[in-house]
């Protein structure tokens, strides 16, 4: 297959690209490579094109249960944590899989074709770890699937949260999760993170963990990560989730934190759509914005990626699986809106996103696998505000998603 008139991100050279076998086998400028007269061709005349999305923080458990049992009424992560700890226990493995099939194929419609679920093991029976591990194999050849054994309600207070951690990774869960926020007492939430630590290097396995997700600028377990990134030397494996509490620091703490965090080679994962829905909820006027400080942290050379957090499940009753609604808000809430941002920003939810992964085989390039995204659009800051849509979505060298572009006309 050839695609002819291909802009790369924001490049403004076209270029032919030549497809065999599944892979980006050659990369030229346009013009230079000939039609052979039994090739696929498609011409993009210009438009852009990119490697598939990637949602780096997402909860494909719950997605799909807003609702159930009823409506997070206050709108805080604690009555959504409270809500789906009573949605958990009607989950069965149909019902997990049937719902988390079905955002994914949202996904793909939307470009999205990598995908870190953290997945709920504060359960006895696994049941969503079970039913997600079976759902990966399944769609392997539609969509990346890494797994997060994620502690919801706690690995130390939690019954038995160390052992279910264990377990999970024994199953194959791909990545070690933690929430220290969440648990008990400080010393609670330092000790899971010193566990984590320790699964990780036991598994040889990732670690993201869920990490001052709150409004009490007290939080400050990012610091201990950080510091456990820096001496283990294997930062670039470990992100730390949503640190909202950053956005309540005092300044001579961030500056003492952003030391070690620049040191430390971890990522982080912002989710500006959820969070700015979710925090703030304890203030009176005025408010808190409740996001990490993603322009400083962008500016100190750490890495940051956008998730979308949840789709429409008891912590946000919104979302279509589209990461471009993450990208917009995130730009707003950030105030990145110098047009070079804007230009730049399609980097939270694809290069930023595939080091937070450690994604091997991701991007154009000749040899990579070819899969790719194309949009309706010259350049991301039209695709960005003019909602166009994702023409073709193909992994691997296999188209998997095609939309066309909607036509309005207008009588006047
Ligand atoms: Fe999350």
């Amino acid at each position: 297959m050839i695609i002819k008139n291909a802009q790369i991100g924001n490049d403004t050279e076209k270029v032919d690209i030549v497809i065999q076998d599944g892979k980006f086998k050659s990369i030229k400028p346009a013009g230079t490579v000939e039609d052979p007269a039994d090739s696929n061709v498609l011409n993009l005349d210009g438009k852009m094109i990119l490697p598939p999305f990637i949602e780096s923080h997402v909860h494909l458990d719950a997605t799909r249960t807003a609702g159930e049992p009823h409506w997070n009424m206050s709108g805080t992560l604690f009555e959504g944590i409270a809500t789906w700890a009573e949605r958990k226990e009607s989950l069965t493995k149909k019902d997990v899989m049937d719902r988390a099939r079905e955002t994914i194929r949202h996904q793909a419609k939307n470009g999205v074709g990598f995908v870190r679920t953290h997945v709920d093991v504060t359960d006895p029976k696994l049941t969503a770890l079970d039913a997600l591990l079976e759902l990966k194999e399944e769609l392997k050849d539609i969509v990346t699937l890494q797994i997060v054994a994620f502690p919801q309600e706690g690995i130390l207070s939690f019954p038995h949260g160390k052992e279910l951690m264990e377990k999970a990774m024994e199953l194959g869960a791909d990545v070690v999760g933690a929430i220290p926020h969440f648990e008990f007492t400080r010393e609670y939430g330092v000790e899971s993170l010193n566990y984590a630590v320790e699964l990780a290097e036991k598994y040889d396995a990732l670690l993201d963990a869920h990490c001052d997700e709150i409004d009490d600028e007290q939080s400050r377990f990012v610091e201990t990560l950080a510091t456990r990134a820096y001496e283990s030397g294997h930062g670039e494996r470990m992100t730390a989730s949503h640190t909202t509490a950053m956005g309540s620091y005092n300044g001579a703490y961030a500056s003492r934190l952003f030391n070690v965090l620049t040191k430390s080679h971890l990522n982080i994962v912002s989710n500006p759509l959820v969070n700015i829905h979710l925090q703030g909820r304890f203030d009176d006027y005025p408010k808190r914005r409740g996001l990490t400080r993603v322009k400083e942290l962008v500016a100190a050379g750490v890495n940051v990626a956008f998730g979308h957090d949840d789709i429409f499940d008891p912590w946000y009753p919104l979302g279509d699986g589209n990461m471009r609604d993450v990208v917009h808000m995130g730009l707003h809430v950030a105030q990145m809106m110098g047009y070079p941002e804007i230009q730049e920003s399609y980097r939270f939810i694809t290069d930023n996103a595939a080091q937070v992964l450690q994604l091997t085989d991701y991007g154009i390039a000749e040899g990579n696998s070819a899969s790719f995204i194309v949009l309706d659009a010259p350049d991301w800051y039209t695709a960005l505000n003019e909602k166009r849509e994702v023409l073709y979505h193909f992994e691997q060298g296999r188209l998997i998603a095609e939309t066309k572009p909607h036509e309005t006309t207008l009588h006047f």
